[in-house]
This record gives structure tokens, sequence and C-alpha cells, in this order.
């Protein structure tokens, strides 16, 4: 562009001497109108090429902030089965003891407990971290920007505020169990052993069980996250260390991550139902064909049929159990349960958005 209009100007010289001499005027308002047109187009390459180093540098943000999320939830799954362990009373139970049905309502209360906690738990990690690693890949922008200064975010800082999440592995989520526990076992109080159960009551426990959640304004882990996947304060730190985590919390508790919570707690319940509900298919797939012996059994009756199947309280618990004895692994076919909701939290469109609104915030 530039050349182009050097080029013309060398070109038309002596006509621009001549008819400059006319209209003098307006020749210079033309060569002004030039420069400031060249003025903005720099400029405008200038931005590109900062949106696209950006976009380049959040990109693989986002890619590192994925590698966390898979090694974190993998620690905290396991953390999890280990708190709400089911083996001991299991043990018992294989002697036949005088207190069975004890045993069996601890038993209760333990899988819902840990079914719950596995939803809540991840969504928490992965909200957590998608803030974090954008909050800090926006201030290491801005760092690499200012040429000449010292980093705001030296290794030690960046360390440290990464490394606060490790309070969650470390206590939080027992405190998270302990809450959980407590409102599951309100919920199932009312529930007995024997009580016939159909998909649309387990619909109906999980929403009490999110209500009993939410009402403890408190504890509730939607709207106080931090207080569970962060620590209370700093134990050392430098301002701008401590910026960054006010900031955290701040995002933490902001609206939009309240309703997302609420939302992805919500889709995390469904994806439990989804794997219950195969399950439920699967151990009473040949009963329903022993009913329908002369029948042609089409996909649309199995469907009804999921819906109509009822079974005792009682043998929900292995099915509870048996979907949340493992953690991630990416390799099982299929999906286990732990792999699907870290996957579904990871790749959540509304998740990835925050992350990248925070990122583009804390990089300008
Ligand atoms: C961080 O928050 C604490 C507590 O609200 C406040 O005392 C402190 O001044 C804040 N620090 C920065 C750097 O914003």
């Amino acid at each position: 562009m530039f050349s182009k209009v050097k080029d013309f100007f060398s070109r038309h010289r002596r006509k621009f001497i001549v008819t400059g001499v006319v209209v003098g005027g307006s020749y210079f308002a033309y060569r002004y109108a030039m420069r400031k047109l060249i003025e903005f187009q720099e400029k405008q390459t200038r931005d590109f090429l900062e949106q696209t180093r950006r976009t380049q540098h959040y990109e693989s943000t986002e890619r590192t902030c994925n590698q966390v999320i898979v090694g974190l939830s993998s620690k905290m799954f396991d953390e999890i089965i280990k708190l709400l362990n089911s083996e001991a009373i299991m043990e018992q139970l294989r002697n036949n003891p005088d207190n069975k049905v004890e045993l069996w309502n601890e038993l209760k209360v333990l899988s819902l407990t840990r079914l719950t906690v596995f939803i809540y738990a991840s969504s928490m990690l992965t909200i957590t971290l998608r803030t974090q690693v954008n909050v800090l890949g926006g201030y290491l922008f801005k760092d690499n920007a200012k040429v000449g200064q010292q980093p705001s975010v030296t290794e030690d800082v960046r360390e440290k505020y990464l490394s606060l999440i490790q309070h969650f592995l470390e206590s939080g989520i027992e405190d998270l169990v302990e809450f959980i526990k407590k409102q599951v076992a309100e919920v199932m109080s009312g529930h007995e052993l024997v009580q016939p159960i159909t998909i649309s009551d387990i619909e109906q426990i999980f929403w009490s069980i999110q209500m009993g959640v939410n009402s403890d304004i408190k504890n509730d882990p939607n709207s106080k996250m931090s207080k569970y996947v962060l620590p209370k304060e700093l134990q050392e730190s430098t301002p701008t260390l401590q910026q960054m985590f006010n900031e955290t919390l701040d995002l933490l508790e902001s609206e939009e991550v309240v309703a997302l919570s609420s939302n992805n707690i919500c889709r995390g319940f469904s994806i439990a139902v989804d794997n219950i509900a195969e399950y439920l298919d699967g151990s009473t797939g040949p009963k329903i064909q022993e009913v329908n012996a002369n029948e042609v059994v089409d996909v649309t009756k199995q469907l009804l049929n999921i819906n109509r199947i009822e079974l005792p309280l009682v043998k929900l618990i292995p099915i509870l159990l048996g979907i949340t004895t493992k953690g991630m692994n990416s390799a099982e076919k299929p999906q286990n349960l732990a792999t699907s909701l870290t996957t579904f939290y990871m790749v959540n469109d509304k998740i990835k958005t925050l992350g990248a609104n925070i990122y583009e915030s804390f990089s300008t």
C-alpha cells in the first residue's frame, strides 16, 4: 500500500506540482488524510498481530488446562473413593450379621453420597482450574507484552498460585464429603430399603438432594465454591499473588459461575441417570423378554419398559456403588461415570466461554 502511494506520487510529481499550486489546499488535505490512513493501517496490523499472538497463547493455555484437569481429576476421584469406601461394610455383610438392616442403610447413604460427590467435585475442579489457568494465562500474556520490564508473575508466584488448588485435594474434598453426606442422609431418612423405586423416583431423589444442598446458604458448593477449593488465606504472598488470589475468589463467587455450577450439577445428575438406566436395562433385560415372549420387542417398547421398571431401593445400592467404584480411565470402554463427567465438563462450551472471557479480560 505504502509503496504504491509513493510510486503514484513519483510518477505524477510534475502534475502534482502544477496542480498543487492551483489546488494547494486540497492537496495538503489529501496528504494529511493519506498519512492518517497509513498510520491507521499500521495500527491495525499491530493489533492484528497482537490478537494472533494472544489467540495462540490462549490456545496453548487451553491445552495446558486440559492436561491439568485430567491429571488432577484422576487424583480427586481416587481420593473420593478412598474417603467413601464401601468395602468395610460389605465385608461385615458377608458374615450375615444381626445388624444387616442398619448396615444396608449405611450403604444406602454412602452409595448416594459417593455419586453426588463425584458430580459436584468434578464440576468444581474443572471450573476452578479453568478460572485459575486463564487468570494466570492473562497475567503472563501481559507480562510478555511489556518489553524490558520485570515480570510481575515470577516462576515462584506462578507455582504458588497454581498449587492453591491442592487445598481441595488435601482437605476441601473431605469437607465436601461431610457436607453432602449430611444432606443425603436427611433426604434418604424417609426412604425404606424395601420401597419400590422407578427411574423417575431416582430423578426425584436426585432433585431433593440438590435442593437440600442449595438451601444451606453457608455451605452450598455452587455459591461457596472457594470455601472448598481454595485455602482461606495465603500463607505467604507477594502483592501480585495476593491480587490474583483476590480476583480468583471474586470470579468464583460471581453470578455467572454460580449459575454455571448449578447448571453443571443438573447435567451431571442426568449423566448419572443415563448410567443407571443402562444398568437397569442390562439387569432386567431377560425379564422383559420373558414378559414379551410372544411379541416382537421393539426399541420403543424397551424405552417404555425402562420407565416402568421397579426395583426395591436395596437393589439400587449395588448399582450406585458399581458406577462409582472406579475413577478416571479414558481407556475403559464403555466410558465409566468418572470419565464421562470429567469429559463432559472439560468440553462444556459454557465453561470454555467462561475461561475465554477471563483470559480476554485479564490479558488486555
Ligand atoms: C485482597 O483482599 C483482602 C481481603 O478482602 C484485602 O484486605 C486486601 O487488601 C486485598 N488485596 C489486594 C491486593 O487486592
